[in-house]
């Protein structure tokens, strides 16, 4: 990703008295900047030699002044490439603490999409396989994993549902972000080690009403949650919510294996559909 900093431009307020008002005369600014040359911002250029202070270094251009910081996983990961939705922070926030994920857990992920899912447990997790149909979404995903250099997060081209097609085995944590999560529930009987977690991302609850109803008697049903995250606006005139309406995401739907299929009996065909 090359050597990069992070240029934070606090926000400039003034208080006028006969209005009793607050004005933002400008406001926050974060930069992914390249420090291999100058950096030219609206207020005028920091030379090169300056974005390779130290950090908390200030800045001075015109009337404004930037602090330099030295870029965390965070800000490279909010850079990368992405196709269509991608899962958000709260709801892997979510995903990380109710599967109890940890430096040595073996995760596998489908749909890939752009890889967001994949490369934030990657940092985290001991190894990721994530398995996309869409060759163009392998193709995004490799480019964000090669992008933020994660060695342990492996892209495979195939159909998650197809449970001949997928060969890893001992599964600590499978998330499905598909359409037709149901359809891979084979998938996470073989792949899954006995206590391992599965995961489902759902945009709407009647899907997630399909998927539970299709879950055999192998799985333990630990429940579904809707993450809402709410901000808020504080400062010293205002206490109240940033935005009236909250986006709806996704359900997250927990799942644990609790022993292998049960051969005689077959996963239940008759409800997958
Ligand atoms: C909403 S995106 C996933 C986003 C991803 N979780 C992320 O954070 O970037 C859904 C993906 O599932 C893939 N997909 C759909 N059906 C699939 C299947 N049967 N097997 C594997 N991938 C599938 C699509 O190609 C699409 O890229």
């Amino acid at each position: 990703m090359g050597e990069r900093k992070i240029l934070v431009k606090k926000e400039k307020k003034a208080y006028v008295k006969d209005l009793e008002r607050e004005f933002v005369l400008s406001g926050f600014e974060k930069h992914y900047v390249e420090t291999t040359k100058d950096y030219h911002t609206k207020y005028g250029v920091i030379k090169r030699k300056d974005l390779l202070r130290k950090p908390g270094s200030k800045l001075r251009v015109g009337n404004h002044e930037f602090i330099i910081l030295d870029p965390v996983f965070l800000d490279h990961y909010k850079r990368i490439r992405r196709l269509a939705q991608i899962i958000t922070l709260k709801d892997i926030g979510a995903i990380i603490a109710n599967t109890g994920l940890t430096k040595d857990s073996v995760v596998l992920d489908a749909g890939s999409g752009s890889g967001a899912l994949a490369c934030f447990l990657g940092v985290l997790a001991k190894k990721v396989v994530t398995y996309d149909i869409n060759e163009k979404s392998v193709k995004i995903t490799c480019e964000n994993v090669e992008a933020l250099g994660l060695k342990n997060v492996f892209v495979k081209q195939g159909n998650i549902y197809e449970y001949k097609q997928v060969k890893e085995k001992n599964i600590d944590v499978f998330v499905l972000d598909v359409p037709e999560p149901w359809k891979a529930i084979r998938t996470a009987q073989k792949v899954l080690k006995i206590g391992g977690f599965l995961v489902v991302y759902l945009p709407n609850l009647n899907q997630v009403q399909r998927f539970v109803k299709a879950l055999p008697e192998e799985f333990l049903l630990e429940k579904t949650v809707e993450v809402v995250e709410r901000e808020w606006l504080v400062d010293e005139k205002r206490i109240r919510p940033k935005t009236k309406d909250h986006a709806h995401t996704g359900f997250l739907t927990f799942v644990r294996k609790l022993r292998e299929e049960d051969k005689n009996r077959g996963v239940n065909k008759k409800k997958l559909g």
